[in-house]
């Protein structure tokens, strides 16, 4: 049938209808010249920036607790969009250190600054202390904003070679035995010292948690791109007990995702970004 929209008003109304429904994209598909041809519906986005569709979306999910899923799953648009303010920050500040992925013996930052240089604008527990420069940055702004309402932030360690950290190690196996000091301490390249960018805060030690500076790191520390590492309650996932003095500058844009989405948990952001990483970048048009 040759459809061309114009018909001679003799044809009575129901000629036309026949005529209409025969005329539809649907009907006139793949039957002659003139035929229109099927539309298919255009996927649809999540995010502009990203090709992914809801099913390829649901697959980055899996094994994300159910909390996460459930807020990453609530709002997928706004998700994506703080994904890409963290694609687009420095890749080795999120990069995954746990007793599964080492670093290597030689991975030594190189833009280390040593802290005595801004003992004017810090608090240090020791003389020695070092750290990457955007960390330090962050810190100097993160100390400031804590003094300026009363709270002082004291390093009292930062970056720690591969060689020192197998110093430490060794204490802690004498003391403890190895079983108990590898729920505490990191085998050398496994420490996120190791990265230049974990810093321990204060006493050390677990009274941290109610102590003002404690408190003020652990509601503010994300607004500078700090991140807690070891929460209470997450050894069998993090590997440690609960240090709420550790914290490890991953970014300001990573440390506001994971506030949003990941529920506070470093660990599974930087599982997530691990895992995916590769194919989000893949998948930016
Ligand atoms: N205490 C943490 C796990 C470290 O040794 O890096
Ligand atoms: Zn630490």
């Amino acid at each position: 049938m040759v459809c061309r929209g114009r018909w001679p008003l003799a044809l009575g109304t129901i000629v036309v209808l026949i005529t209409a429904a025969a005329c539809s994209p649907e009907r006139g598909a793949g039957h002659g010249a003139d035929a229109v041809p099927a539309t298919q519906p255009e996927p649809k986005l999540i995010h502009p920036a990203f090709n992914f569709v809801e099913e390829d979306f649901a697959a980055l999910l899996d094994g994300m607790p159910q909390q996460i899923a459930a807020a990453i799953g609530e709002d997928p648009h706004g998700f994506l969009a703080r994904v890409l303010d963290v694609l687009d920050e420095s890749s080795d500040l999120t990069v995954l250190v746990d007793k599964e992925h080492p670093l290597a013996e030689e991975y030594r930052p190189t833009d280390l600054v040593d802290l005595d240089t801004l003992s004017d604008e810090l608090v240090l527990s020791r003389p020695g202390h070092r750290l990457r420069r955007e960390a330090t940055e962050a810190l100097l702004e993160m100390s400031a904003s804590a003094a300026s309402e009363g709270i002082t932030l004291m390093v009292s360690s930062a970056y720690r070679s591969y060689e020192y950290q197998q110093t430490v190690y060794a204490r802690w196996v004498d003391e403890l035995g190895a079983a108990t000091a590898d729920r505490v301490s990191a085998q050398p390249g496994m420490s996120q010292h190791q990265l230049g960018t974990a810093v321990d805060f204060g006493c050390i030690c677990r009274a941290f948690a109610d102590q003002p500076a404690g408190r003020w790191m652990l509601a503010n520390s994300h607004r500078y791109g700090y991140s807690l590492s070891y929460p209470e309650g997450h050894e069998e996932v993090t590997g440690y007990l609960y240090e709420p003095w550790h914290f490890r500058y991953i970014g300001r844009a990573a440390a506001a995702l994971e506030q949003e989405y990941f529920d506070g948990l470093q660990h599974y952001l930087l599982t997530f970004l691990h895992t995916h990483r590769g194919l989000l970048e893949a998948s930016r048009p």
